[in-house]
């Protein structure tokens, strides 16, 4: 059993996409564990991706994980950090494989959807730092 930290990012939200994505992961197998939405200051979008600060896009990125409602959440499955990663399809909507969340709906390399977490460490970092054991519900 293995869990994925997942983010329905500003432009998923605006264009109304919460329902499609987690309808997808839950169509694959996969649980929802843990759900919110929330609004992500600057700092703590700084704080999730820190592991990106020296890339160029840090900055644009941050300011765009924080220009919006985002909705949080933990998916629960076998092998769910690889599935979720195959479900959102490559970084960048051209690359994509079709039917892949990014291919049917991100307008770019940096508007592309959803988030999800990228291994075993990132996820066990990403799943710690938006919720607690008691928002969990294995
Ligand atoms: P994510 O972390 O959001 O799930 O995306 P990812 O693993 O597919 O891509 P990653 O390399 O971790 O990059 C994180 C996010 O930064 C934005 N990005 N912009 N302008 C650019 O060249 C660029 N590269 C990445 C994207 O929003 C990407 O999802
Ligand atoms: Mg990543």
């Amino acid at each position: 059993m293995e869990r994925s930290l997942s983010i329905v990012k500003p432009d998923g939200v605006k264009k109304n996409l919460i329902g499609e994505v987690i309808g997808r992961f839950e169509k694959a197998g996969l649980r929802v564990v843990a759900l919110k939405m929330a609004r992500l200051t600057k700092k703590q979008a700084e704080g999730f991706y820190a592991v990106h600060k020296e890339k160029p896009f840090f900055l644009s990125l941050t300011e765009f994980m924080s220009s919006g409602p985002v909705v949080l959440m933990i998916v629960e499955g076998e092998g769910a950090i690889g599935k979720v990663r195959e479900l959102m399809g490559a970084t960048n909507p051209v690359d994509a494989e079709p039917g892949t969340i990014r291919k049917d709906f991100a307008d770019s390399i940096e508007s592309n959807i959803v988030h999800g977490s990228d291994g075993p460490e990132t996820a066990a970092f990403e799943t710690g730092y938006f919720f607690n054991s008691l928002e969990t519900h294995s």
